[in-house]
């Protein structure tokens, strides 16, 4: 396992990129283009069936050697080894991580205390697609009078994330027979707009939840449980989960639940039996197919050396613009409409893996960490927020994402929309100069308004068509990004402690809620004003 203990702006290999970062400014990317005839040959990787050019970055090939070293320094390899071979390497949470396995297509065994959990993981793959098939024949539930239509999945975080994010990729993959919904927010809104045209008796809910205790997902799958009145829970509820007993307590028979294991972090957990809404959307056949893309790239992560390999070269760049170029946020810019739940997606992948400030010794850190991640599919983005990109003052490093093909090839959108990705990265990188604006006949007056630098780093990853295959490389790809930069910061990725004193304190003010009792509030001097007012307003429309 990586050494947790070297604080990583002591180690020789973060003072060398400390230097390079000096070395670097003022240096433009026409400048690091012009030098280079072959720049973009030899800044491109290919993986998996994805096509990745890194060379519109701000970076020297010596700057890509001192990322390596650093990576080296970090022992990467022997974390990334240590995560597949089911060390417990989730120490806050004394866990091993193995999401790896839920898609190892070649089923070596992977032991965890002793035991290969392939087996396990190869049963609730295979019982997953035999119910799939009985859904999409008609022949579950046994009742011939029901014929399910509508599956509604609850739960939330990589309980919802993941799964919604995958389906809607992979729509053009849909069984026609079937809608696939899903409710994930507390707010009623969400379960009341979802079910207001569906019927009961046509309606299947999956309950997916890790702990089967999270207080939004129970209250929705409460909410499912009432809205299907009389009807037996038996034919309309399924429940993926690694909590049995507090499944059969809902009322679920163990039959209809899915499980899964305590090494399956829940923003990792799409391809284990969370993944269910997505099989049910697509079919097995295409669902293992996704999971091939997985397996593809995990084996390229594990196999290929750090300075080919193309997770790694994803976050060392992060890591360059995170800690030596001061950028705090990171785009993710899908030019593809199928995707566009992906930035959520990966918000809670990245940020909720890397938003610590404690390294793995316990000391805080010294360093950035995780940064923020944002983004929205093109072209939309362009006429909302690509302004601040282009001309604003901040670094925005943005990773763009298309494909050759689309699903839907009317007229010319294809051709449109990937000459905007195109187009972008390039107005990105080389900017507009005000020589170049003057010899236009620019009025002088507005050259300084019209001038782009440039010099905004981007990656562009191409792949030929958003396949199943190409979305579980795609997912894999920034799954093991933000395992890399975790061990460089030297966090430990796979627990989430951060999101624990809300829910708590959400507890305790939902049961003054409930009293109602503006005389017992007991808490700041604005949490106390905000909940009177909350009362006060809520007595009016009791009124
Ligand atoms: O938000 C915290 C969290 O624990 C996430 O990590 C998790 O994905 C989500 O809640 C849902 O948890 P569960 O699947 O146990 O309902």
């Amino acid at each position: 396992m990586s050494q947790p203990s070297i604080k990583r702006n002591d180690l020789p290999q973060w003072q060398a990129l400390c230097q390079e970062s000096e070395s670097m400014k003022g240096k433009h990317l026409r400048e690091l283009f012009a030098a280079d005839p072959s720049r973009a040959e030899n800044l491109s990787l290919e993986a998996a069936g994805l096509f990745l050019d890194y060379s519109k970055n701000r970076i020297t090939p010596r700057t890509l050697e001192l990322l390596v070293e650093l990576a080296k320094a970090c022992d990467v390899k022997g974390a990334v080894e240590a995560m597949f071979t089911g060390e417990k390497i989730n120490r806050t949470e004394d866990r091993a991580v193995l999401h790896t396995a839920l898609r190892n297509r070649g089923n070596h065994p992977v032991m965890v205390e002793g035991q290969d959990v392939m087996p396990e993981i190869n049963k609730v793959l295979d019982r997953m697609s035999d119910f799939v098939r009985r859904v999409h024949t008609g022949a579950w539930p046994a009742n011939p009078d029901v014929r399910i239509r509508h599956v509604v999945n609850i739960g939330i975080g990589g309980s919802d994330l993941g799964p919604m994010m995958a389906a809607e990729a992979l729509r053009p993959y849909w069984n026609k027979n079937l809608d696939i919904r899903f409710v994930s927010n507390v707010d009623a809104t969400h379960f009341a707009e979802v079910t207001r045209d569906l019927k009961p008796s046509e309606t299947l809910f999956i309950i997916a939840s890790k702990t089967f205790t999270t207080q939004e997902t129970m209250t929705n799958a409460e909410s499912a449980r009432r809205w299907i009145g009389e009807l037996p829970v038996a034919e309309h509820f399924v429940a993926v989960s690694t909590n049995e007993k507090a499944v059969v307590e809902f009322g679920i028979d163990a039959e209809n639940m899915f499980g899964f294991w305590d090494w399956v972090g829940g923003r990792y957990s799409l391809c284990s039996a969370i993944g269910l809404p997505v099989m049910l959307a697509v079919g097995p056949q295409h669902f293992v197919q996704m999971l091939e893309g997985f397996h593809a790239m995990d084996t390229h992560f594990r196999e290929a050396p750090l300075a080919s390999n193309m997770p790694v070269i994803l976050a060392l760049l992060g890591v360059w613009y995170n800690n030596f170029l001061g950028a705090d946020s990171h785009a993710i810019l899908p030019y593809d409409q199928y995707l566009w739940r992906f930035a959520a997606h990966l918000q809670q992948v990245d940020m909720e893996s890397n938003g610590k400030s404690t390294a793995r010794t316990g000391q805080p850190v010294e360093w950035s960490t995780g940064p923020i991640i944002w983004g929205e599919p093109g072209t939309n983005g362009q006429h909302a927020f690509y302004q601040l990109i282009h001309q604003g003052t901040k670094l925005i490093p943005a990773d763009f994402i298309g494909f050759s093909r689309s699903f839907n090839p009317i007229g010319d959108h294809h051709a449109k929309l990937m000459a905007n990705f195109f187009a972008q990265t390039e107005a990105l990188a080389f900017g507009k100069s005000a020589e170049e604006l003057r010899a236009e006949a620019t009025p002088e007056q507005l050259v300084p308004f019209k001038v782009f630098d440039g010099n905004r780093p981007t990656n562009s990853i191409l792949a030929e068509k958003l396949t199943p295959h190409t979305l579980g490389a795609l997912i894999g790809l920034y799954e093991h990004k933000v395992f890399v930069q975790g061990i460089i910061w030297d966090v430990y990725s796979f627990d989430q402690w951060g999101v624990q004193l809300g829910k708590v304190l959400a507890g305790a003010i939902l049961t003054e809620i409930e009293a109602g009792d503006e005389r017992a509030l007991r808490h700041d001097s604005s949490t106390n004003q905000l909940l009177r007012r909350f009362f006060a307003q809520r007595r009016k429309e009791e009124a």
